[in-house]
């Protein structure tokens, strides 16, 4: 395994090293704490702050898991910690500016509590200027750690602690599978489900294939096992991840069982509800079209991410599809799963899109019938391709076109609630309203949030019916029917 070790023991990242694939056999590794380690929390307590995707919510709650079967209990506040995690993203410069920002804080903390230890990991430390600066201009960082260390956190903090000198391990690997690892789970009845890591697509301005390694699926019976122990503790819904999850098996079985096959031998677990998060439009294959239709529990909402709507602007994005294929499969999603949901992403501003081009996105929110999207303007990332492109439309310019496309994004959010109004839906309770006391809410196999009038607290994680009154573009409201 490739490392980059400097004088003072620290494994360090490497770009060069992240994009490299080789033909290697991904090895699956079985978490085991050794000894010397398993008192190492008692009597302390642990944070962590998490950021950006689900992928980072899922290893939270592995490092939770870790962490407690250490000895350590969670702290509600973060401050009084003794251990703080700042899980990180690195999609785009603003998730980054964040962590600057809560590291600031954290300094002024650790002055009065010297004995504090805080640790920073996920996707930030894969970068070479990231570390570079933590390393260089953040003393008080107590650990550093990347993706694919975390069944080290037990060592590192060790090291931390017993040797007081930084501990920095950043692997840039392609990476392993880790089975087994303990997990305190945020939800007892909704959970994450990891069935692949990493991704191989390369999108040109993406950071992530770098950050997580190649694409690794995980066997399908200890996806399957995972899934039903979950049926079995009660859980009501599961959410599929992985950064390209419709390209499950490509690496490990040479397409013979696809994502397809895994949403029916999920579905046949008895799980209520399956969503899965994110797919890739090229792999989107009729298989699982047909696995969605026919499969009970999987939702009829699909977050589909397009990017752009011009072929030119795609090619050199490498996204590996044209906008008439993209179309294709939502018409064969519409006729397969009559009245499904679709959201997307779009990156706005990619390095030499022209404004002919911007429109032919705009047009394509409009056939595309998208019922909400997360719009991006596009953030350049050292290291990427997309870095080293022209990009000679102004900040002020690309904001105008976000504006403008927010404006057509946002008329699907209200058309995609409006449809429901005078029907009744099944909701799966999450707990009371955030902005109405009195109220409770949830999220409609569609997944649009709704809101509904009941004090019962005893409905929490349960599939309730509404019939909806009211639609707002971001949430619908409606009356328990008994
Ligand atoms: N694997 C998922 C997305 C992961 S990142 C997929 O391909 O669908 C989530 C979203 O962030 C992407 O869909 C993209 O819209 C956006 N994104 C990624 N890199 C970006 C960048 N450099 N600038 C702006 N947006 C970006
Ligand atoms: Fe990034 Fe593309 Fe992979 Fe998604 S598919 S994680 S956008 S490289
Ligand atoms: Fe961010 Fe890493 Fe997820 S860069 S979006 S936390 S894979």
């Amino acid at each position: 395994m490739a490392k980059c070790v400097n004088k003072e023991n620290m494994v360090l990242p490497s770009l060069k090293e992240a994009r490299l694939r080789r033909n290697f056999k991904t090895e699956t590794i079985k978490y085991k704490v050794e000894d010397k380690y398993a008192h190492l929390g008692d009597g302390k307590t642990y944070y962590i702050y998490t950021y950006g995707c689900q992928g980072n919510e899922a290893d939270s709650e592995i490092m939770a898991g870790i962490l407690e079967s250490v000895g350590y209990k969670h702290a509600e506040d973060p401050l009084e910690a003794d251990v703080v995690l700042l899980n990180t993203c690195a999609v785009r410069e603003n998730a980054e500016q964040r962590i600057w920002g809560v590291l600031g804080q954290l300094k002024g903390r650790k002055r009065n509590h010297p004995d504090m230890l805080i640790g920073i990991c996920g996707c930030m430390p894969q970068e070479e200027n990231a570390t570079q600066k933590l390393i260089e201009s953040y003393p008080f960082v107590d650990i550093i750690f990347g993706t694919h260390n975390r069944g080290n956190l037990p060592k590192l903090i060790y090291q931390a602690y017993f040797t007081k000198e930084k501990a920095v391990e950043v692997l840039s690997t392609e990476g392993n599978i880790l089975e087994s690892a303990p997990k305190v789970r945020e939800s007892t009845f909704k959970a994450w489900v990891h069935i692949m890591y990493g991704c191989d697509e390369f999108c040109t301005y993406c950071i992530v294939p770098y950050t997580r390694g190649r694409e690794r699926s995980r066997a399908k019976e200890d996806i399957l096992a995972e899934v039903k122990e979950l049926v079995e503790k009660g859980y009501k819904e599961i959410t599929l991840l992985g950064q390209n999850v419709n390209a499950y098996g490509k690496d490990i079985n040479n397409g013979e069982y696809t994502f397809g096959d895994l949403l029916r031998d999920i579905d046949k677990t008895g799980i209520e509800r399956v969503r899965f998060t994110s797919p890739h439009p090229r792999d989107m294959d009729e298989n699982a079209i047909n696995a969605m239709a026919t499969c009970k529990s999987v939702m009829p909402h699909l977050h589909f991410p397009v990017q752009s709507g011009n072929d030119r602007v795609l090619k050199i994005m490498n996204r590996k599809y044209t906008r008439e294929e993209y179309l294709y499969k939502i018409k064969r999603l519409n006729e397969e799963i009559p009245g499904i949901s679709i959201t997307t992403d779009i990156i706005v501003g990619f390095p030499g899109e022209t404004k002919e081009e911007f429109n032919d996105t705009l047009t394509l929110v409009k056939e595309a019938g998208f019922e909400g999207a997360f719009t991006f303007i596009y953030s350049k990332r050292e290291g990427t391709p997309a870095a080293k492109m022209e990009d000679p439309i102004s900040e002020e310019e690309k904001h105008v076109w976000f504006n403008q496309l927010k404006e057509a994004v946002d008329e699907g959010y209200l058309r995609g609630t409006q449809r429901f109004v005078g029907q009744v839906v099944e909701v799966l309770v999450d707990g009371e309203s955030k902005s109405d006391l009195g109220m409770l809410s949830g999220y409609s196999k569609h997944n649009k949030l709704t809101h509904f009038k009941s004090d019962d607290k005893s409905l929490i994680g349960k599939i309730v019916k509404v019939k909806i009154t009211d639609a707002k573009s971001w949430f619908m409201i409606g009356d328990l029917v008994e």
